[in-house]
């Protein structure tokens, strides 16, 4: 079973795709954490994420190991993957590995949840669950704060409002594989919602999904 997360910064997805894994016994892939990966490296080389060739060539060279840096959660490093993953070639070299875990989950799973912009529409259309979480870009903003807070950074609301905008305009306004719902997706607004309601929510689009034997 392949469950697709979609959505745009802070909508929760992260969240909601690891409690689904888990519940389902599920292997969890955050594809989000490649192309931040990308972009990290290039950064710590003192290169520019919009030079094709070396964005290229560093997509080309990734190690699964490189998704374990400490440094990929950083905001420079988002902004910096936003700009790698609008590259068509770069996007090409990663798509084997996120659709080989797809298929084969480590660890042997039963199948895997995959967190991204494009996994219900390109990476796995197939998959046989698809959500597009989505939530007002206040709400998106203020939970990216506090995260931020909590973590002992520093963070200014109106910083935090103008980088997600930024990244939102470049996610979905690119040309290759740019973030969209699928159309047999479900779209789960969380502006208003806890992780508890919107994961509440899930389970019950997978079961209604599933049919009521729990199997198909
Ligand atoms: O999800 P996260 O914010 O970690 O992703 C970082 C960036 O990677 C996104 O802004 C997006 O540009 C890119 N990305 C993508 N396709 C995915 C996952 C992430 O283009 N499937």
């Amino acid at each position: 079973m392949i469950i697709a997360v979609d959505g745009p910064v802070a909508a929760g997805k992260g969240t909601l795709a690891r409690r689904l894994a888990g519940a389902l016994g599920l292997a969890y892939l955050d594809t989000g954490s490649i192309y931040r990966a990308v972009a990290a490296k290039i950064l710590a080389a003192g290169g520019d994420p919009e030079d094709h060739g070396q964005a290229v060539e560093t997509a080309r060279g990734l190690d699964p190991a490189d998704l374990a840096r400490g440094d990929l959660r950083r905001e420079d490093v988002g902004q910096a993957a936003s700009k790698v993953a609008a590259n068509q070639t770069v996007r090409e070299a990663l798509l084997d590995f996120q659709r080989r875990f797809a298929r084969q989950p480590p660890g042997g799973e039963a199948g895997a949840v995959l967190d991204g912009r494009d996994i219900g529409t390109v990476v796995c259309p197939g998959a046989e669950v698809k959500f597009f979480l989505t939530a007002s870009i206040e709400a998106r903003a203020a939970r990216r704060h506090k995260e931020l807070l909590q973590r002992g950074e520093e963070s200014i609301y109106a910083r935090v409002l103008q980088d997600l905008r930024e990244r939102d305009a470049r996610d979905s306004g690119r040309t290759t594989a740019p973030m969209k719902a699928a159309e047999d997706a479900l779209r789960l607004d969380t502006s208003e919602m806890d992780a508890d309601q919107a994961f509440a929510a899930a389970m019950a689009e997978i079961a209604n999904r599933r049919g009521p034997s729990g199997a198909g």
